[in-house]
């Protein structure tokens, strides 16, 4: 094989370098700014699962923060507090309450991430510049996305420690078992009123990202409450983020609601796959994580709309999980409560038996469940 001119080149076959400019492996880890770390990373342990993997704050040489990473197979959560209340990070906690504040994307080259991504009209976040300890080196940057949502690149091929440079590994006494997530499936941005287009032109034109599918309001609304959907995806398709608006509904629209709360756009749900979405929730439900209520009536023409599958659907009923079906196959989700007092950032769980896409038939059951708490709230 030989090179030349970004070609490899067998005898019969050319097969292009890659055309695109930013390669990503994965999301690399979520980090939530949340108002007490401590507490915090005890809950994602307990109600979870999540394990204890590094930490860093005072003792570490960070003076001005405390971050606890948790770990379950693949997903990787941070969570920072401030340790001052003048800093970038509690103006953020006051102004959003818990949220994410960084989706970072694990790259071959942080700096080439940086200047391909800037160079297309990125608003730079963070130069890059490289972290090293004793166990190696890692090499950062980032760019500002939705609202104060920034993604964070990480390149960290030459670094061997439990998480990043600066990071001690974590030990604790209390290690609840895991409940089976394993990855993060995908990631949602609420964003304001008519600017979907926008942000998913950035997704497309800023990080090269396709359009997977669309669905409009007319799909999307129930009596009161509607929204607009893209679903942006990456080359690979490991990374995939839809994008919300709300749309005009006779009364409040539940992503205009979370837009009230989180005072702008952002995260507001992180899709976390499992391999048994069956055991996952049980195991979730036992431990005190809430999750959305759907309609018995829902489970009764369930086979009418999906046909057969694998699990027995008293069973889905009883837990409250919902299907889907589309040309590749069927899906399994269930989604939680907000997981803080504003109602903002929750989680879905989801299990994908073939299926791509991201449960549009559920979107009407699942809006009447959240409309019910929403009413509950009185933000309807
Ligand atoms: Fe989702």
């Amino acid at each position: 094989m030989c090179y030349i001119r970004g070609l490899y080149l067998t005898p019969f076959i050319a097969i292009p370098m890659s055309s695109d400019f930013l390669p990503l492996q994965g999301i690399d880890h979520v980090e939530f700014y949340v108002g007490n770390a401590k507490q915090a990373a005890h809950y994602y342990k307990t109600a979870f699962g999540f394990q204890s993997l590094a930490y860093a704050g005072p003792e570490t040489g960070m003076r001005d923060r405390a971050s606890y990473v948790l770990a379950q197979d693949k997903i990787r959560l941070v969570l920072t507090t401030p340790l001052q209340p003048v800093s970038d990070i509690a103006a953020h906690i006051f102004q959003h309450g818990d949220g994410v504040k960084a989706i970072a994307l694990t790259v071959p080259d942080a700096a080439s991430a940086f200047h391909e991504t800037v160079a297309r009209g990125a608003k730079p976040y963070l130069e890059p510049h490289t972290r090293r300890d004793e166990l190696g080196e890692a090499t950062f940057s980032g760019i500002h996305a939705y609202g104060d949502t920034v993604h964070i690149f990480v390149e960290r091929d030459g670094y061997s420690g439990p998480f990043l440079p600066g990071y001690r590994a974590w030990q604790s006494s209390y290690n609840p078992p895991v409940t089976g997530l394993r990855y993060i499936d995908h990631m949602v941005g609420n964003v304001g009123w008519f600017e979907m287009n926008k942000w998913v032109k950035f997704y497309a034109e800023v990080m090269g990202f396709d359009q997977l599918v669309s669905f409009d309001d007319k799909d999307i609304s129930t009596e009161y409450s509607a929204l607009m959907s893209k679903v942006m995806s990456n080359g690979t398709g490991k990374v995939k983020f839809p994008i919300n608006e709300p749309a005009e509904g006779r009364k409040k629209s539940q992503i205009e609601e979370y837009l009230d709360f989180y005072k702008g756009p952002g995260v507001q749900h992180i899709a976390m796959g499992t391999g048994n979405i069956i055991e996952t929730v049980q195991s979730l439900q036992d431990r005190g994580v809430e999750f959305l209520h759907v309609p018995t009536t829902y489970y009764e023409t369930l086979t009418d709309r999906v046909g057969e599958i694998d699990e027995e659907i008293a069973e889905l009923g009883r837990l409250g999980i919902l299907v889907d079906r589309d040309d590749d196959g069927y899906l399994l989700q269930i989604f939680t409560k907000p997981v803080e007092d504003r109602p903002t950032v929750f989680f879905e769980i989801i299990q994908r038996k073939g299926a791509r896409s991201f449960g549009k038939g559920n979107f009407k059951a699942l809006f009447e469940s959240i409309e019910r708490e929403q009413a509950l709230r009185g933000n309807l």
